[in-house]
């Protein structure tokens, strides 16, 4: 199977005139036979702008996927059961906690899902609730949660359960999306909270493949250690990735520093951004 990945919704633009950006990410994929699917939906401020702008009829999907419950990949999803209809929704159970970012300072911001279930499923949502690795369509696969294996992966040190700082979130909700392609397997990522190595690890134990071709989407290196930062870099090589097509919350900095240290495989992601494998 061929796929065609494009990117909607992500914090900066490509050279597509009249497309916006938002922090927050949406992949659209595209298989040469059967139904578009929908990976995230940003935080709903330039999902259907942009679609549109690309002319991507979102209510030919059916399924969408919800990466994790954090308002920058869930706020789309009412508007667009709203405009394109009734679509099924696999997300893992946990997807509706709540969630906080507590800075230093004290300063505590809901970064939660924006809309209730009974909202969304009033909308038109059907949930496929999973923790587990499942099968979406023949050749694309959800990695459910990942177990945390590596020691270096840490997680985000500032996402909390509640403000008081200390109910730390490890995001037990994210997956990534595995489609199968004749160069080898494509990874999609949303905001990869449960790190790129211990995804690429799970990936293998589940599917027994290491022959990895892309990775897409937000690798969240922005916030964490250099050690990671460096291991990450060394199982890119290892692995032999020809691609890697970082956004969102990889940042500016560890952007400039993968497209120096990977320069061929490294590419910037942005809203308007196709990968066709
Ligand atoms: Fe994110
Ligand atoms: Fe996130």
């Amino acid at each position: 199977m061929n796929y065609r990945i494009t990117i909607l919704c992500e914090n900066s633009v490509g050279p597509l005139s009249g497309t916006l950006g938002e922090h927050g990410f949406s992949a659209l994929i595209e298989p040469t036979a059967g139904d578009p699917i929908l990976f995230d939906t940003g935080q709903g401020l330039t999902l259907l702008h942009n679609a549109r702008r690309m002319n991507k009829d979102l209510s030919r999907v059916k399924q969408v996927v919800l990466s994790h419950g954090h308002y920058d990949h869930t706020g789309g999803l009412k508007s667009l059961l709203e405009v394109c209809g009734a679509k099924d929704v696999y997300c893992h159970p946990s997807v509706f906690n709540s969630r906080y970012r507590v800075k230093d300072t004290g300063e505590c911001n809901p970064i939660s899902i924006t809309a209730s279930r009974e909202e969304l499923e009033a909308s038109g949502a059907t949930f496929r609730f999973s923790r587990e690795f499942c099968t979406i369509a023949p050749g694309i696969y959800l990695t459910g949660e990942v177990p945390r294996v590596t020691e270096f992966e840490t997680g985000d040190q500032g996402l909390y359960c509640d403000c008081t700082g200390q109910d730390l979130d490890n995001t037990p909700d994210d997956q990534s999306l595995i489609l199968e392609t004749e160069k080898g397997l494509v990874l999609v990522l949303g905001c990869c909270h449960a790190g790129l190595i211990n995804t690429l690890e799970h990936i293998a134990y589940m599917t027994g493949r290491r022959d990895i071709y892309a990775v897409i989407g937000g690798t969240h290196l922005g916030f964490s250690g250099q050690e990671q930062m460096a291991k990450t870099v060394d199982a890119v090589k290892k692995l032999g990735i020809s691609k890697l097509a970082a956004s969102h919350c990889t940042g500016f900095a560890v952007s400039a520093r993968l497209s120096r240290e990977l320069p061929k495989e490294f590419q910037m992601a942005m809203v308007g951004y196709t990968l066709e494998v």
